[in-house]
C-alpha cells in the first residue's frame, strides 16, 4: 500500500535496526516508485527511513551471497529513482551511510536533520562506492569535501555540509514536512529535474584533487587496493556518466571479493560479536551511574574522560591533593584543547566537567556504583587499595583493576567480596582506544562480567572478554610475537630490518620502535622479576637488558635500539646496537645470516597464531575470532589483514605444522606448541 499525503506518496524504509539495503528492502523502494508512478494522484514521492538510519547501505550480511546479486540490484533501484516521472526527495534523519547516501544522491532532492550523518565509509571495508557514489557525489560538491568523503570513510555531519551543495535544505525539525514541501516545489516547477547525473563536474579541478591525494596517501592506504581504486573511479568523473558508473562498479566488483575486503568483512563482524558474551557467560549487568576512579595518572585520567563523554558522573581518587590537582588539569586541559580546535562545544564540554568530582577522602566511595583502580602497577600497592575499596564501596558495588599484567584474583583476594571484583584493562590512551580487556577473575560473577561489558560498549568501546592469565589476550600475544623477533635479532636480522618487514605489511609500527617508544625500563624491570623463575635451558635474548645497563631506556634517553635526534630515529641501527647483536648470536652459537622481508613476517604470524591457540585452549579467550579484534584494535596490526586467526585460516595446513615445529626447535626448551586446529574452524 502507498501512502500518501498532500498528493505526495511517502516510501518509507522500515528494516531496522539501520534500514541496510538488503534485497527485501530494494524490491520495496522499486514497488512503492512503481506504484508511485502509477497512481494519478501522487505528484511527488519523498523516501524516508527511521530516526536512527535513513540506511546504513548495503546489507554487509548479503556480500559474498547470492541475494547481493538478485533483482533489483542496487544500482537498477537508483536507475528506477533518476527515471521517475515525479521527483523524488530523500529524508535523511539518523545515519546515510555507503548505498545508503548513494540512493539519496540518485533523488531529485534531499533534504535532511541537521543532527543526520553522512558518508560512504566502503573503503572501511575495503571497497568503493559501487552504486554511483564515486560519479555523483562529486557533481554536487566540491572535489575536497567528495574526496575527503570517500577516502576516509569518516561520516560527516549534515549541518557542517549544509551549504556544500550536498542538500537542497537542512533543518531542525519537522523533517517530513520540509521534505514533501520540497518534493511538491519540484513537481510544481516540472521536468527535467535536476539529477547529479545532468550535471557537469570540473573536470580539471578534480583531477588535480585527485592527483594531489593520490600523492598523499598513507603508505598503509597504499597497502589496501581500496583507496587507489577509489580515486581512480573519482578520475573517471571525466568521463560521460555512464561510463564513469560503468568504471566505478567494475572497480567495485574486483575489490568485493579481494582478500582485504574478506578481512575487513571479517572484523566488522567480530568487532561487533566481541562485545557479547558467549552464551554460558551471559547475565544481566548492574545499573552503573557514578564510576569512582582510584588513581588520577595517566590511566585514570583517560579513564575519567571516557566515562564523562559517556555521560556518566565521575569521582576521582586521589592520595594527596596534589596529585589530584594534577589529575584535574590533564582532563580540563583535554577539554579545553578540544574546544579551543573546534571538535567540542564549548556547552558540551562544561557539561563533562560539571559532571566530575574529585577527593581524597575514602568515605565517598560508598555512593559509587563502580570502582576502577588505576594506581601504580604494584601488587601490595594494589592490595593495599582494595582493602581501602573494601572498606568503603557499597555492597553490590563493582570493584574493577586496570591492571596490565597482574593476577586479577591476587587483587580480588585483598577484599572479602571477590565475586564482585573483575579486570577492566584499558589501553593507552583511555579515551582514545578502543579496545577494553574485560577479565573475568576465578570468582567474578557473571553480573559484573557483564557490567564490565556493557561498560564498554556505553564508553563506545570494542570490550573482549578475557580470562585471567598473565598478559590477558592482548600482552600475551604480544610478548609471544615480540619474543620471537628478538630471535630473530640473534638469528641475524636488525632491528630495522624486523621492523621495516612488519610496517611494509601493515604493521603500525614495528616491535623496536615500540619498544623504545614505551621505554625500554618498563620491560627490564618485568625481566628482573622473572629472572628468578625463569628456566636457564629457555632460549633468552638479553639484549634489551644490556641495552638498559647502558642507560639506552628508548625514546625518553636519546637512545635505545635507535637512536634519536630531535625524537627521530636513525634509519639504521648503530655500532653499539650492531656490536650486542654480534656477542648475543656468538653467545648462542649462530652464525648471523640474512631474513628475508617474508620470513619476518612469517615468523612473527606463526608466533602470533602459536600463542593464540594457546589461549583458546586454557580459555583465555572465548573465540578465536576476538583475538584478532584485540591484536587490530589494540596493537596496531593491520586490519586488512584480518587478525593472526584470520591469517591461519588462508594457510596451508601441513605447512604451518611443519613451520611450526621447526619454530619450537629453534625456541628451545619451554616453547610450548599450540594446536592450530583451534583456529582453522571457522
Ligand atoms: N549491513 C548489515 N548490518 C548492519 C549494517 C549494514 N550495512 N550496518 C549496521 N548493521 C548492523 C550491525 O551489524 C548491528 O547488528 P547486531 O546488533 O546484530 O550486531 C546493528 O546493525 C547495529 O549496528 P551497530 O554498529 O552495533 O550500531 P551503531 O549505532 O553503533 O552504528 C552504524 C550504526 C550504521 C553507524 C554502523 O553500524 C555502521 O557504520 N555500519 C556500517 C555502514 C557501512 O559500512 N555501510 C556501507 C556498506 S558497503
Ligand atoms: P600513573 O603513574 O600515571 O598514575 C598512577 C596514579 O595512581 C598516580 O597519580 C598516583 O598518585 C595514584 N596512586 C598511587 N597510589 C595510590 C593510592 N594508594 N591511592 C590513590 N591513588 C594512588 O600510572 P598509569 O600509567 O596511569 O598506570 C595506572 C595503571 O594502569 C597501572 O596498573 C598500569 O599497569 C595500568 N595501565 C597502564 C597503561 C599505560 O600505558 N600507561 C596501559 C594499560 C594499563
Amino acid at each position: 500500500m502507498l501512502s500518501i499525503q498532500n498528493s505526495v506518496a511517502l516510501i518509507r524504509l522500515d528494516r531496522p535496526p539501520v534500514n541496510s539495503l538488503g534485497h527485501a528492502l530494494r524490491q520495496h523502494i522499486v514497488q512503492q516508485l512503481a506504484a508511485a508512478q502509477a497512481d494519478p494522484a501522487v505528484r511527488a514521492i519523498v523516501i524516508t527511513g527511521s530516526e536512527r538510519a535513513f540506511s546504513a547501505g548495503a546489507d554487509v550480511g548479503e556480500f559474498g551471497t547470492p541475494l547481493q546479486f538478485q533483482e533489483p540490484i542496487l544500482p537498477n533501484v537508483l536507475a528506477a529513482i533518476e527515471a521517475s516521472t515525479k521527483p523524488v526527495v530523500a529524508a535523511i534523519a539518523g545515519v546515510a551511510l555507503g548505498g545508503g547516501l548513494e540512493l539519496a544522491l540518485a533523488c531529485q532532492g534531499r533534504v535532511a536533520l541537521a543532527a543526520a550523518r553522512v558518508g560512504l565509509p566502503e573503503v572501511t571495508l575495503g571497497l568503493i562506492p559501487g552504486s554511483g557514489g564515486t560519479q555523483r557525489l562529486p557533481r554536487l560538491v566540491a572535489a575536497e569535501t567528495a574526496l575527503a568523503l570517500i577516502l576516509t570513510g569518516q561520516p560527516k555531519g549534515a549541518r557542517e555540509l549544509a551549504a556544500s551543495g550536498l542538500f537542497d535544505a537542512v533543518v531542525d525539525g519537522e523533517l517530513i514536512e520540509a521534505a514533501v514541501n520540497r518534493a511538491l516545489a519540484l513537481a510544481e516547477a516540472g521536468a527535467p529535474f535536476p539529477l547529479a547525473r545532468h550535471r557537469q563536474p570540473d573536470a580539471a579541478a578534480l583531477q588535480a584533487a585527485v592527483e594531489a591525494q593520490r600523492a598523499r596517501l598513507h603508505p598503509r592506504q597504499r597497502l589496501q587496493p581500496a583507496h587507489g581504486a577509489a580515486l581512480d573511479a573519482v578520475a573517471a568523473c571525466a568521463q560521460p556518466f555512464d561510463q564513469g558508473l560503468q568504471r566505478e562498479r567494475e572497480l567495485f566488483l574486483q575489490l568485493l571479493s579481494s582478500p582485504a575486503a574478506q578481512a575487513l568483512r571479517y572484523q566488522f563482524k567480530a568487532e561487533r560479536e566481541a562485545t557479547r558474551l558467549p552464551a554460558n557467560l551471559a547475565a544481566a549487568p548492574r545499573t552503573v551511574d557514578l564510576v569512582a576512579i582510584i588513581g588520577a595518572g595517566t590511566m585514570g585520567s583517560g579513564i575519567a574522560i571516557a566515562a564523562l563523554d559517556a555521560g556518566l558522573n565521575v569521582l576521582l581518587l586521589e592520595q594527596d591533593e596534589a596529585a589530584l590537582e594534577r589529575g584535574r588539569q590533564r582532563i580540563g586541559d583535554h577539554y579545553r584543547e578540544r574546544v579551543g580546535a573546534g571538535k567540542l562545544k564549548a556547552m558540551v564540554a562544561a557539561d563533562s566537567v560539571a559532571r566530575l568530582a574529585s577527593t581524597t577522602d575514602w568515605h565517598r566511595l560508598a555512593a559509587a556504583d563502580l570502582v576502577i583502580e588505576a594506581v601504580f602497577e604494584d601488587l601490595a600497592v594494589k592490595q593495599q587499595v582494595f582493602r581501602q575499596i573494601d572498606a568503603h564501596a557499597r555492597p553490590g558495588a563493582v570493584l574493577a583493576t586496570n591492571t596490565s599484567y597482574l593476577d586479577v584474583d591476587a587483587i580480588a583476594a585483598a577484599t572479602l567480596r571477590p565475586q564482585d571484583v573483575l579486570g577492566l584493562h584499558f589501553f593507552s590512551p583511555a579515551h582514545v582506544m578502543k579496545l577494553l580487556e574485560v577479565v573475568r577473575g576465578t570468582h567474578t560473577a557473571p553480573d559484573v562480567l557483564a557490567t564490565g561489558m556493557a561498560l564498554g560498549v556505553k564508553l563506545k568501546k570494542t570490550p573482549v572478554p578475557c580470562g585471567n592469565a598473565f598478559g590477558f589476550i592482548g600482552n600475551r600475544i604480544y610478548n609471544a610475537y615480540r619474543r620471537q623477533c628478538e630471535f630473530m635479532l640473534e638469528d641475524g636480522a636488525l632491528p630495522e630490518e624486523v621492523d621495516g618487514a612488519l610496517v611494509s605489511m601493515g604493521f603500525a609500527m614495528g616491535p623496536f620502535a615500540v619498544a623504545d617508544l614505551s621505554g625500554l625500563d618498563i620491560a627490564w624491570r618485568m625481566r628482573k622479576a622473572q629472572a628468578a623463575t625463569r628456566d636457564p635451558r629457555e632460549r633468552y635474548v638479553a639484549i634489551l637488558d644490556r641495552l638498559c645497563e647502558q642507560g639506552r631506556l628508548g625514546r625518553k634517553t636519546g637512545a635505545g635500539y635507535y637512536v634519536y635526534t630531535d625524537g627521530k630515529p636513525a634509519k639504521a641501527t648503530d655500532a653499539t646496537v650492531r656490536g650486542l647483536l654480534d656477542e648475543a648470536s656468538q653467545a648462542r652459537g649462530l652464525t648471523r645470516r640474512p631474513l628475508a622481508a617474508t620470513e619476518i613476517q612469517r615468523r612473527a604470524l606463526l608466533a602470533m597464531a602459536n600463542e593464540a591457540a594457546l589461549l583458546l585452549a586454557e580459555g583465555v579467550a572465548s573465540r578465536p575470532a576476538d583475538v584478532d579484534v584485540v591484536l587490530v584494535q589494540g596493537y596496531g596490526f593491520p586490519r586488512w589483514e584480518g587478525g593472526p586467526v584470520f591469517w591461519t585460516r588462508r594457510q596451508d595446513r601441513a605447512e604451518l605444522a611443519t613451520q611450526l615445529q621447526a619454530m619450537a626447535r629453534e625456541a628451545g626448551h619451554g616453547f610450548a606448541l599450540g594446536n592450530l586446529d583451534a583456529l582453522m574452524a571457522q
